[in-house]
């Protein structure tokens, strides 16, 4: 038996740190995001301060059309629902959207005076951006070029010391870094550094083979999904590509279902999906099947939890406003020192 006294702390103080990381108001959440990012963010409520926020200013950088613009409100909600259901707890956690906590664009313009604009236009997410929209460096918008001072801004408004992030995020922390060097300096010690703390799960591969599950690429599994969406979409996974028939071998190590039911699986099954593969003794819509009784079995917690939040009307909605009440009082302290550092009051 474990004593209350030895049990991680319910609330644990801004001593071990504080966490912050975003995610972009995406809708429904799949495998991906989950092992990606979500799984991590429930754990390290465990042993920090943790604040998670839907980053809906940021989506504005690349959001144009009427349609993608009305899609923003909707996905942030029902992304939110996915966090709960996956274990996030607004007990524990501050959950908040950003545009509810205003005082991040105060702080987004006061870290545009230290930072160069060299700083922004080497960041390779911003090449690789406006490579893909198809614009170049001169026509993109100001708020593109400012993605990573606006990101800076989230995560320093609370002191933040550690970002979760995957590896594409790396460049924005160390850019984070920079500018808060530069703050310091000039203002005098106000932020802590941050640090980013990589997510360790392998990418998942989709259910078309592609490196990586992705809603782009429609190869993904839905968080939310009933078990029979799941397993008529992982009936439509790729395979071995050499094995055409059912009494030819096959390769797990070259299968995207295999690498699934090594995530999914216990150790037995994996071992004989392996063995009656490699004999031909399992043919692959039977292993499919047995990889979607895997995934629901492992995703059916987390979808009895979101039923049993989407059953309570408005529920979400309060935790967004109790989370940026929360914010917006940590916030405003910070907007007071900046003020004072930078002699604006
Ligand atoms: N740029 C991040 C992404 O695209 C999202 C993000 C915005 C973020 N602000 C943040 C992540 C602060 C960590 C911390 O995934
Ligand atoms: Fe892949 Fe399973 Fe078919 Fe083997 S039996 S090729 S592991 S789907």
């Amino acid at each position: 038996m474990v004593s209350d006294s030895e049990k991680p702390s319910k609330n644990p103080s801004n001593d071990s740190g504080v966490i912050f990381s975003g995610m972009r108001p995406r809708g429904l959440l799949h495998l991906g995001n989950y092992l990606g990012a979500l799984q991590n963010w429930v754990e390290l409520q465990n042993d920090y301060r943790c604040i998670y926020c839907v980053v809906d200013i940021h989506a504005h950088t690349t959001v144009e059309t009427p349609s993608e613009i009305a899609e923003i409100q909707p996905n942030i909600e029902v992304m939110v629902l996915d966090w709960l259901a996956a274990g996030i707890d607004p007990e524990k956690s501050i959950v908040f959207v950003q545009s509810q906590v205003p005082e991040v664009m105060t702080l987004n313009t006061l870290l545009g005076m230290v930072t160069p604009l060299g700083w922004l236009m080497r960041v390779p997410t911003f090449k690789d951006k406006v490579r893909q929209m198809n614009e170049t460096e001169e026509s993109v918008n100001y708020g593109l070029v400012g993605y990573p001072v606006l990101q800076t801004a989230d995560i320093i408004l609370y002191k933040a010391d550690t970002v979760p992030v995957g590896q594409d995020q790396v460049p924005h922390i160390e850019l984070a870094r920079e500018i808060v060097r530069r703050f310091n300096n000039r203002f005098g010690e106000t932020f802590p550094e941050p640090q980013a703390k990589l997510t360790e799960e392998p990418l998942i591969v989709g259910l078309d083979g592609q490196q990586k599950m992705s809603k782009t690429l429609d190869n993904h599994v839905e968080l939310a999904a009933t078990p029979e969406e799941t397993t008529k979409r992982v009936l439509t996974a790729f395979t071995d590509p050499q094995r055409v028939r059912r009494n030819i071998p096959g390769r797990p190590s070259v299968c995207n279902v295999y690498s699934l039911h090594q995530i999914f699986s216990p150790k037995e099954e994996v071992a004989a999906v392996y063995e009656e593969c490699t004999t031909a003794q399992r043919g692959c819509v039977d292993c499919k099947r047995h990889l979607a009784d895997s995934i629901n079995r492992y995703l059916e917690p987390l979808r009895e939890r979101r039923r049993e939040f989407q059953q309570r009307p408005g529920y979400v909605r309060e935790v967004l406003e109790h989370g940026a009440n929360q914010a917006r009082e940590i916030a405003r302290e910070t907007i007071q020192e900046v003020y004072q550092k930078m002699g604006l009051s």
